[in-house]
């Protein structure tokens, strides 16, 4: 089977009703990323950081995965899919996607914030302040904040290189080291991007299809076909 990997952006679960971050409307509007999603902010003001995540987490419940994600997890019949995700959601893998890498984290876990390798199921929605890891250090959110490494790049970066096709979802490619692992396909590699908006890339024979996640999922189907 070939290889089809995959780089998700928040414009995939756009249509399950989460915000980006970037586009009018979105999340970083209406925060500050400096206040909410760095190590600092999380020094500086637990109790905003926390209520931020724990948010996302409700709204998250109340989510379902989408046509694309659909279409991308029936992929696996046909290929061998890896989707390599910026979204902390949970949503390619309710929609059956069964190999799947969170770059930033994810959501619906909380990790000690002494030891990296303490990580936890949350139940339900809320974490609360005060509550501890078993080492004693309030758990806090599993997501990669700003300024903070992205344990996953390595891996992301192994499987990118290993690509016979490479799609790019939903992502302004603003954020390093993701953005960059386009970069990383090998010369012969047919791209794909995915976008309502293209994204600026300067990379030679990219295919743009310029939809939503659902529908561009379903041209992406037929291009497919006829590889
Ligand atoms: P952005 O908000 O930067 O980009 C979202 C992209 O999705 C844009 O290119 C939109 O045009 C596109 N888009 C919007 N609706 C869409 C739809 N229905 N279908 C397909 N595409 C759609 O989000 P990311 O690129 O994912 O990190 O942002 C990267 C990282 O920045 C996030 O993981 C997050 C953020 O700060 C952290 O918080 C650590």
């Amino acid at each position: 089977m070939k290889k089809l990997v995959v780089l998700s952006g928040a414009g995939m679960s756009q249509e399950s009703g989460l915000r980006t971050f970037r586009d009018m409307g979105g999340l970083w509007e209406e925060y500050d990323v400096m206040d909410v999603a760095t190590p600092e902010a999380w020094q500086r003001n637990p109790e905003l950081v926390n209520r931020f995540y724990n948010d996302r987490r409700k709204q998250l419940l109340d989510c379902e995965p989408n046509l694309g994600h659909q279409l991308l997890a029936g992929l696996q019949e046909d290929f061998d899919v890896q989707i390599i995700t910026q979204n902390v959601d949970d949503l390619h893998e309710r929609a059956g996607s069964r190999k799947v890498i969170h770059l930033h984290g994810e959501l619906k876990k909380v990790r000690s914030s002494i030891d990296p390798e303490l990580i936890f199921d949350l139940d339900g929605w809320e974490l609360k302040l005060g509550a501890k890891c078993p080492k004693g250090s309030q758990l806090r959110p599993h997501i990669v904040w700003f300024g903070e490494a992205v344990p996953a790049m390595d891996e992301a970066v192994e499987i990118t290189s290993q690509a016979d096709i490479f799609v790019v979802i939903g992502t302004s490619l603003n954020v390093y080291p993701a953005a960059g692992l386009v970069h990383y396909t090998p010369s012969n590699c047919p791209v794909f991007i995915i976008d309502p908006e293209r994204p600026a890339l300067k990379v030679k024979g990219v295919t743009f299809i310029e939809e939503k996640a659902g529908a561009g999922m379903q041209k992406l189907i037929d291009l497919l076909a006829n590889l």
